[in-house]
């Protein structure tokens, strides 16, 4: 199955491409430009020989990348994402697109969650995406962390979304070494996950705490 992270060559698009490289996905990184993906596919390719993996890890242009991807997921920050995607809607036709997307601002030292008409991010994603099965997943996953592959952890990934196309990524999600993913129902309840993320950040901020993730238990 082939795999596009589209704004692959950032922070959270790091930790994803290396650790589904390693489950052996076929990934593209995506990039506005086509020379940074190669770049950044290089990148991870050497990151993942050093741990003595081999994964498949191609950079494209994140329009190519929709091209020949099953499964696309959108890390990219949450303001550009609407326009990248409005872009590829024909190139998406079909797939499933994944929306960790957290729209938030910064006031001062508190984060606050930004009230998309559309009810989130994730369901403004599918308002334009009328021909492709968005699912939400991935919010509350700290980047550096997951991105570093000498990190230990155990958190809960809440995926939410319609029909097979949320049990595929919930069983990707699975397959992740320290994630377990908890079916958080349909689209309508991405709004409260992308929210308690915005939570999360305020209490790493208030309470000088690095790197959480959420557990359940
Ligand atoms: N960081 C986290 O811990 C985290 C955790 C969970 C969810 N998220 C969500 O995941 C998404 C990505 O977050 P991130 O921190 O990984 O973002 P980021 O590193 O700031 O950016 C990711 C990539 O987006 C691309 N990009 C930047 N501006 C763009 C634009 N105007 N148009 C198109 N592409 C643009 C860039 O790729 P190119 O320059 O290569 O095109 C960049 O490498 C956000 O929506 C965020 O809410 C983040």
């Amino acid at each position: 199955m082939r795999i596009a992270v589209l704004g692959g060559t950032g922070n959270l698009g790091m930790g994803l491409s290396l650790r589904l490289a390693i489950l052996g996905y076929e990934v593209i990184v995506g990039s506005r430009s086509e020379e940074k993906a190669k770049l950044k596919a290089e990148e991870y390719r050497k990151i993942l020989s050093e741990k003595g993996f081999a994964g498949k890890l191609s950079g494209m242009t994140n329009s190519e990348a929709s091209k020949i991807c099953d499964i696309a997921i959108v890390t990219i920050p949450w303001e550009q994402a609407f326009e990248l995607v409005k872009n590829l809607k024909g190139e998406l036709a079909g797939k499933i697109v994944v929306s960790p997307l957290v729209p938030m601002k910064k006031e001062g030292k508190i984060f606050r969650y930004v009230e998309i008409p559309e009810g989130s991010a994730a369901k403004k994603l599918a308002g334009i995406l009328k021909e492709s099965e968005v699912v939400a997943a991935f919010h509350s996953i700290p980047a550096d962390r997951f991105a570093n592959l000498e990190s230990d952890f155990d958190w809960d990934v809440i995926v939410c979304g319609n029909g097979d196309a949320k049990g595929t990524i919930m069983e990707i999600t699975d397959e992740i070494d320290g994630l377990r993913a908890l079916d958080g129902g349909d689209l309508e309840n991405s709004r409260l996950v992308e929210s308690l993320t915005v939570l999360i950040l305020n209490l790493m901020t208030m309470n000088k705490l690095r790197d959480l993730g959420i557990k359940f238990c």
